[in-house]
């Protein structure tokens, strides 16, 4: 881990640590999480050495036993804030995901309720307590996501005299003005985050969207930068990214390869279509699966000569959406399979499940096209993990326009919108018809893209801009 000058004195801060704790026969047992975030800053550690604050995922109530798991999470730099049951449940899936993710993501339908307001800032309260005790003059803080809005305002009051630079980043989407007005409390929310000396976005605009609701609020808005509160605030994107040399080394592997060659020898003769999404109602998994099923009508010369093999991620499985939107899938997939399975084999392998990084690696390698319906999703990493694991195939990009990889990656893949069932059954068509010299044309953009913005790239990009706000 390279640990010069400033980037020792580095604190993350975000909800979702590295490792989720779960209590197994009496023990605490700890497993990586999934998502993009943990996976763009985790590709960031082979580079910058940061302690990182988050929610271990669990509650503990006993002060030995908190001491077990901050010990288990010391060994990855990772120190845990420990919520009671009820606050986190309220935190985290009363308020964050299930009113302030939705609107992000433009659903409409916005039930704002008290309780889990009143909760998320105590939450980040609690955040900017633990945060705040640990810096020291010249720490850089960086705030993730949603879950944590209100925490660069509540970490200034706190640290007023220590020299401190506070940054945030959000991993989704930025929604247009008109749309956020709808949640009662946008302006704490926007009040929160314009406390940080740096803001960063995905894509420019989620970047634009957030400065016109600034400039609402009454910062002044200058090609310089924003002025909020008499202070300076960066607002930029910075393109997050993976660590691709992680995949390029996952595929030397000998148990990848075998995997591969197994994989390889089970769809001989067929094409390989992939998915890999949290079972999420953004990630357009309605719309894939009935997508896939009108592909499967139009094209009968391709029966059992095509195989969509979607993982679908478990995901916040204490929300309702999340719970009834498992329930609509399997019965779609069960329909699917029911209606083009012949003796030979079926069209569709739905898995319900988190699969490990070697099967994910060998599953990427051996597919022919790479198929990602997000109805709104801030990057989507997913995307760019396909890429990585794509150096001898070249297989095909078959990417929702609304996905925020799709506004840098356009040129390389082929784009749809995810409510038009006829255009992704083109998209997917061309995909899995397309000639090896298109294929590898599009594939060298794509690469180059992935290899240019990496996780470290986006770290250090970010890292600079807030050391210049040290002063
Ligand atoms: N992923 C995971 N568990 C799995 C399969 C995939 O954690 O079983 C990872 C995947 O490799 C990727 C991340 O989850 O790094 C998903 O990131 P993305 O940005 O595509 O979407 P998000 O889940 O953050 O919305
Ligand atoms: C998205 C969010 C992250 C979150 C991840 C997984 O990427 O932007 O903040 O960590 O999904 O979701 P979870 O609810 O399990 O943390």
């Amino acid at each position: 881990m390279a640990s010069e000058g400033t980037k020792q004195n580095l604190i993350v801060v975000s909800n979702r640590l590295p490792l989720s704790i779960k209590k197994v026969d009496g023990g605490y047992e700890s497993s990586l999480s999934s998502g993009g975030l943990v996976t763009s800053l985790s590709g960031l550690t082979k580079t910058t050495s940061f302690s990182w604050f988050g929610w271990p995922g669990i509650d503990v109530a006993d002060p030995t036993e908190q001491d077990e798991v901050r010990k288990s999470l010391d060994e990855h730099n990772a120190v845990p804030i420990f919520l009671d049951h009820e606050l986190a449940h309220n935190h985290y899936n009363n308020f964050s995901n299930s009113i302030l993710w939705p609107v992000l993501h433009y659903q409409s339908g916005i039930a704002f309720e008290d309780g889990p307001w009143e909760a998320y800032k105590r939450v980040n309260e609690i955040f900017a307590d633990a945060v705040a005790e640990a810096a020291t003059p010249g720490t850089l803080i960086w705030v993730h996501d949603y879950h944590l809005m209100l925490l660069p305002r509540l970490l200034r009051e706190r640290l007023a005299g220590k020299k401190c630079a506070i940054g945030f980043s959000l991993h989704t989407p930025f929604p247009a003005g008109d749309f956020w007005r709808n949640l009662p409390v946008q302006k704490d929310l926007l009040r929160g985050i314009l406390n940080s000396d740096v803001i960063g976005f995905h894509t420019d605009e989620y970047k634009r969207n957030f400065v016109l609701c600034a400039e609402e609020l009454g910062a002044k808005v200058e090609d310089s930068g924003i002025q909020f509160d008499g202070r300076d605030v960066m607002a930029e994107k910075f393109i997050v990214g993976i660590d691709p040399q992680k995949f390029t080394d996952s595929l030397q592997n000998e148990e990848v390869q075998n995997r591969i060659r197994e994989l390889q020898r089970r769809y001989q003769g067929m094409k390989i279509i992939i998915g890999v999404d949290r079972l999420d109602y953004i990630k357009g998994l309605t719309q894939k699966l009935k997508g896939y099923d009108a592909f499967l009508d139009q094209h009968p010369e391709l029966s059992n000569k095509v195989v969509l093999i979607q993982v679908a991620v478990p995901s916040r499985e204490d929300v309702k959406e999340y719970q009834d939107l498992e329930t609509e899938l399997s019965t779609i997939a069960g329909r699917i399979n029911g209606k083009h399975s012949t003796a030979d084999g079926c069209p569709l392998i739905y898995m319900h499940r988190s699969v490990n990084f070697s099967e994910l690696t060998a599953l990427y390698s051996v597919a022919d096209a790479c198929l990602l319906t997000s109805t709104r999703d801030g990057m989507n990493l997913v995307s760019f993990e396909y890429v990585a694991c794509q150096a001898q195939r070249h297989g095909v990009l078959v990417l929702s326009e609304f996905a925020g990889a799709a506004s840098f990656m356009k040129e390389g893949c082929l784009t749809f919108h995810p409510a038009n069932m006829s255009e992704m059954v083109d998209a997917l068509y061309e995909a899995v018809t397309m000639s090896d010299e298109d294929r590898k044309g599009r594939y060298e953009t794509l690469r180059h893209f992935i290899e240019t913005n990496t996780s470290a790239k986006w770290g250090e990009a970010f890292i600079e801009a807030l050391t210049k706000h040290l002063g």
